[in-house]
């Protein structure tokens, strides 16, 4: 949710910021912007749409300098606009700033501001910030690093912002909190950005700076203050990220490229923990933590979209395979509604980018009322991964397309892992069913894999029904959160309606809006439900819906009862929603491209939601 880049050092710094601005373009994709200082003149050009536009604005424009900070936006205050696109320039014309971020109590500041005489050119909060900062300096005849700190101090709301000072060429001051902010180290030369995307072809050196921080940023040197004006240590990480992960490879989206890459990633998560042979799972944050875990009196699972799916995939596995009670939040629900958090509750925190801005401040409230925390995260060293007590991660690479596919059975297995190996600590297991899913679980990849070898099936099934105007997904058990993210994926990625629901439950409802036009999506693989879900087919079917299915190979029920069907290998239903999700990802990005929609950027989302 906006993108954020920065660089000083020895090189034009325009293509660097540029490249990287193209990496995080999936975080915003309202406007784009840079501010560069040449001979202590600061230029400033920004368009509203992607970041091809400011490309093609620039171009025969000064674009020289070593210094340069650059946005991508996904508009909270103001309009996608021209005028309210980052970076923003102080009323005097002497610094620009660029912010991922919500200032909450912009209003009274700029009220006062306006007392002052202040006028503002754009609708933002970013604007009022720096105007703010600006009018600190001037009154308290402050450098601008203590204008800053005191600015921030008084700052309510979440901020990642890069400032720079047309008179001062040689440093780029930054600050966070609770929106990220990651510090690449090179040689005579620092990259700033919101991940370590635009970074890694440069260094592999990286600092992520913790909320609270002013990071002071020179060509060679980088100094660390907290608030209260004290230094502090910056802590180098090592990148464990190649540059290919976050390349298209010759696929024409991210989406699907990260759809394939499933087999791999769905082994890299299972290697080193699950071991067939044996029939052993090693997790570090589980083994270190068992008593936490088999000890909850409930588990309570805190997460938004598509890992809020995963968590609905949690709560049949760990309720089921462990007999502890689960709770599953909308994590934007629970940080407000006071929630009783009682001794013994554990918390698991699924995201994968870990600084969705809700997940994080329900998990922070939490933490602050005795709650242990058990983090599912994909995103190294981001800020969910830092603040949870414990955690696995899910090891699914950079996910770059807007919609969320190989971080999702990512995080199934490693649900799925921790629920066996709790399940197994506390004995609601049996050996032998506990080995047998261990090689369940084991065969997965493959079975993903098999999936993908050839998509043509789910192709055509996208080309006929491309036009239609909304989708009804259904299952029950573990495929009832398999509906609820087939429907969802096909929301995001091709603006068609779709709902998902418990197949039994849309005869209370949704089955009124079923004739001949609608087309129903199943999940009717053969589980213990596969009876029920025979029947709840056969009910639309009387009612002339299309019923599109995805069933187990070698079923010889479903076809005859279906318009269209796919299939997915056989597993047992603990592990199956790993496979049976992956046709609804198809389908949904073959939609959305007979569309014409640009799948890796659909309107009005954002990867990475840091704000409210
Ligand atoms: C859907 C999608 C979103 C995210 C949600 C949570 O395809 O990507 O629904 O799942 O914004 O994000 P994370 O997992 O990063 O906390």
């Amino acid at each position: 949710m906006c993108g954020i880049v920065g660089y000083i050092g020895h090189r034009q710094a325009y293509p660097v910021v540029l490249k990287g601005l193209k990496r995080l373009e999936y975080r915003g994709y309202d406007s784009a912007g840079v501010a560069l200082i040449n001979n202590n003149k600061l230029n400033i050009y920004k368009k509203q749409g992607k970041v091809s536009n400011l490309e093609e604005y620039v171009i025969g424009k000064d674009l020289d300098g070593q210094i340069a900070i650059g946005h991508t936006r996904w508009a909270t205050h103001g309009e996608p606009s021209d005028r309210n696109s980052h970076p923003h320039l102080s009323a005097s014309g002497q610094f620009a700033m660029i912010h991922n971020g919500i200032i909450e109590n912009y209003a009274p500041l700029k009220a006062e501001l306006i007392n002052k005489g202040y006028e503002f050119k754009s609708d933002t909060d970013t604007e009022v910030l720096l105007n703010f900062i600006e009018d600190i300096k001037i009154n308290n005849n402050s450098t601008l690093e203590e204008a800053l700190r005191i600015a921030l101090k008084r700052i309510v709301g979440a901020y990642c912002i890069l400032l720079i000072d047309q008179e001062d060429p040689t440093t780029i001051l930054a600050a966070r909190k609770g929106s990220p902010l990651v510090i690449g180290i090179g040689k005579g030369e620092h990259f700033l950005a919101s991940d370590a995307t635009p970074i890694i072809e440069y260094t592999k050196e990286v600092v992520y700076v913790n909320d609270y921080q002013i990071a002071i940023v020179r060509a060679d040197e980088l100094v660390l203050k907290n608030l209260g004006n004290e230094v502090e240590t910056p802590f180098i990480t090592k990148l464990d990220m190649e540059l290919a992960a976050i390349e298209k490879g010759g696929f024409d989206h991210f989406m699907i490229k990260e759809i394939h890459e499933q087999p791999q990633t769905i082994y890299d998560c299972l290697r080193g923990r699950l071991n067939a042979a044996e029939g052993t799972i090693k997790m570090g944050g589980v083994d270190n933590n068992i008593d936490k875990l088999l000890n909850a009196n409930r588990i309570i699972v805190v997460a938004c979209g598509t890992s809020w799916h995963a968590g609905l995939v949690a709560e049949y596995l760990f309720e089921e395979l462990c007999r502890i009670p689960v709770e599953v939040e909308y994590a934007s629900e629970f940080r407000y509604r006071n929630p009783v958090i009682l001794t013994g509750d554990v918390i698991i925190a699924v995201s994968q980018s870990g600084e969705t801005a809700d997940t994080l401040v329900a998990l922070e409230n939490a933490k602050e009322q005795g709650a242990f925390i058990f983090g599912v995260v994909n995103a190294v060293g981001s800020s969910i991964a830092r603040i949870s007590h414990a955690g696995a991660y899910t090891h699914s690479g950079p996910e770059i397309g807007v919609a969320s596919t190989k971080a999702f059975t990512g995080q199934l297995a490693v649900l799925t892992m921790m629920a066996l190996k709790v399940a197994k600590a506390k004995g609601t297991i049996s050996e032998l069913r506990y080995v047998e899913l261990i090689r369940e679980l084991d065969a997965i990849p493959g079975k993903v894999a098999e999936i993908l070898k050839d998509t043509t099936a789910i192709q055509k099934i996208a080309e006929k029904y491309k036009d239609a105007s909304d989708f009804l997904y259904l299952g029950r058990g573990y495929n009832f959160p398999v509906a609820l993210e087939g429907a969802l994926k096909l929301k995001e990625i091709s603006y068609i309606h779709a709902e998902g629901y418990p197949a039994a439950e849309m005869k209370h409802g949704p089955i009124a809006l079923v004739d001949e036009t609608l087309p129903v999506v199943f999940v009717a693989t053969k589980d213990r439900f596969y009876e029920k879900i025979v029947s709840n087919v056969q009910e639309i079917k009387a009612r002339r819906g299309q019923v599109i299915c995805v069933a187990t190979e070698g079923d010889t029920v479903i076809p005859g009862m279906s318009n269209d069907v796919v299939y997915v290998p056989d597993a047992d239903e603990i592990v199956g929603a790993m496979l049976s999700v992956v046709p609804m990802q198809v389908l949904s990005y073959y939609i959305g491209t007979y569309r014409g929609i640009d799948v890796d950027k659909p309107r009005n989302l954002a990867k990475s939601v840091t704000v409210e």
